[in-house]
C-alpha cells in the first residue's frame, strides 16, 4: 500500500455572500446568505514512500486545501485518506508524529521564544530521544546555516531565516513524510538554494516522502520526480516530470557562437515558421524551434551553411513552458503534444 492514499477526497466550504455596502452588511447579519464553494473535487492520490511530488496549479486551484486535509488540519467533506495507515483527521496526534509540515505563509514556531527553545519544546512534544535530537540539531544547524539566528525569537527573524528554522522544526523528529506548502515563497535565490539542497539531502538520506506545492519552477526541476497538476479542484495531470517535459515541451533552444556575423541567416530565419532567432550580439545567438517540425541537426546544419560554428549547446526542454501552457489553458493533456 502507498504511504499516502486518498480516495474520492473532496472539500467544500460555505462562503458568505454579502451584498455591497452597509445595507448589505446589515442584511447579512440577520439573513446570512452562503454559497457552497467546492475547493477540491473528488480526487484520488497515491504516493509511494520516498517519492518527491510537486503539486502545482494556479492560485485557488485547491493545493493548500488538499495539503491541509492530508496533514489532518482540515476535515474532508467526503472521501478517505490513509497516511501510513492512519486517518490523519481522526488520529491527529499519531499522524503528527509521522509527518512534518511547512507552510510558507505562516510559521509553526513560537513567536516570542528563541528558536533553539522552540526546538527543545518540540523535542518534548514529539518525545525525540536525546541522541537523535542532538544529532539532528547539529546537522540541521550546520546545513541550514542557523548559527547566526538560533538564539533569536521567531519574531526577530528575516523571512529566509524563519523558513530555515521552520524547515528544521518540521524535521527534528525524523518524520517519514514531509509536506511543504510554498516553502520558498518570497525568498532570495541563495536561501532558496540552501533550502533545496537541504530537502534533497533529507530525501536521499532518509527516503523521506516529499509533497511540495510551489510556484517556483526551479523548486520543481530541482526537487521533484513526479508532477501533479491541479486546476479548479481537479487533478488534470499526474505523471513523471521527465515525461511531461518530453511530451509537452515543444520548443527546444540551441545557443550558437559563430566565427563571423551571419546576416543572411537572420533574414532567412525571419521567414522560417516555427523557428525564432534571438541575438545576443553579432556572433552569439539562440534559435528556438518546434521540435515536432525540425530536428536539432537540421537547425545546426542550417546555421553551418552560413559559416563557421565555434560552439553550440542545446538547452533541455523546459518545464516552464509546459506549466505556463497549463495555466493559460492552452495545453490539451490528453493529446500527444501535437
Ligand atoms: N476556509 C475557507 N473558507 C472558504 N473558502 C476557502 C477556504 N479555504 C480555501 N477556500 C477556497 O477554496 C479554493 C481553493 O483554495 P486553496 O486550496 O487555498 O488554493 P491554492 O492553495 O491552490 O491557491 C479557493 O477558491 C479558496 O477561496
Ligand atoms: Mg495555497
Amino acid at each position: 500500500m502507498s504511504i499516502i492514499e486518498a480516495r474520492g477526497l473532496s472539500k467544500s466550504f460555505m462562503q458568505a455572500v454579502k451584498e455591497p455596502g452597509l445595507g448589505g452588511a446589515v442584511k447579512h447579519l440577520f439573513v446570512p446568505k452562503h454559497i457552497e464553494k467546492v475547493a477540491v473535487k473528488p480526487l484520488n492520490l497515491s504516493v509511494e514512500a520516498g517519492e518527491t511530488v510537486a503539486y502545482v496549479g494556479p492560485n485557488g486551484a485547491g493545493k493548500s486545501t488538499t495539503i491541509k486535509m492530508l496533514t489532518g488540519i482540515l476535515m474532508p467533506s467526503a472521501g478517505s485518506i490513509s497516511v501510513n495507515g492512519i486517518n490523519p483527521y481522526k488520529k491527529r496526534m499519531e499522524n503528527a508524529a509521522q509527518i512534518g509540515a511547512v507552510f510558507g505563509q505562516r510559521t509553526q514556531l513560537w513567536w516570542d521564544i528563541p528558536i533553539v527553545e522552540s526546538f527543545s519544546l518540540l523535542k518534548d512534544i514529539y518525545q525525540i530521544p536525546g541522541p537523535v535530537y542532538k544529532a539532528n540539531l547539529e546537522q540541521f544547524t550546520e546545513l541550514l546555516g542557523m548559527n547566526e539566528f538560533i538564539h533569536l525569537s521567531a519574531r526577530k527573524l528575516s523571512l529566509g531565516q524563519r523558513m530555515r528554522a521552520d524547515l528544521a522544526a518540521a524535521l527534528l523528529h525524523n518524520p517519514p513524510i514531509l509536506y511543504l506548502d510554498e516553502p520558498t515563497i518570497g525568498l532570495d535565490v541563495s536561501v532558496k538554494q540552501k533550502i533545496r539542497e537541504f530537502i534533497k539531502k533529507i530525501n536521499q538520506e532518509q527516503m523521506t516522502t516529499i509533497m511540495l506545492t510551489t510556484h517556483d519552477l526551479g523548486d520543481i526541476e530541482d526537487l521533484c520526480r513526479r508532477l501533479i497538476i491541479i486546476d479548479h479542484g481537479s487533478i488534470i495531470y499526474d505523471g513523471s516530470l521527465s515525461e511531461v517535459k518530453s511530451r509537452f515541451a515543444r520548443d527546444r533552444v540551441i545557443f550558437f557562437q559563430v566565427g563571423a556575423p551571419m546576416p543572411e541567416l537572420i533574414s532567412e530565419l525571419s521567414q522560417t515558421p516555427r523557428m525564432k532567432l534571438e541575438l545576443q550580439n553579432d556572433q552569439e545567438f539562440s534559435i528556438s524551434f518546434d521540435r515536432y517540425e525540425y530536428t536539432a541537426s537540421e537547425v545546426v546544419s542550417q546555421v553551418m551553411k552560413h559559416g563557421e560554428v565555434i560552439d553550440f549547446r542545446m538547452e533541455d526542454a523546459n518545464i516552464e513552458q509546459v506549466i505556463k501552457a497549463v495555466y493559460d489553458g492552452n495545453l490539451n493533456l490528453n493529446q500527444d503534444g501535437k
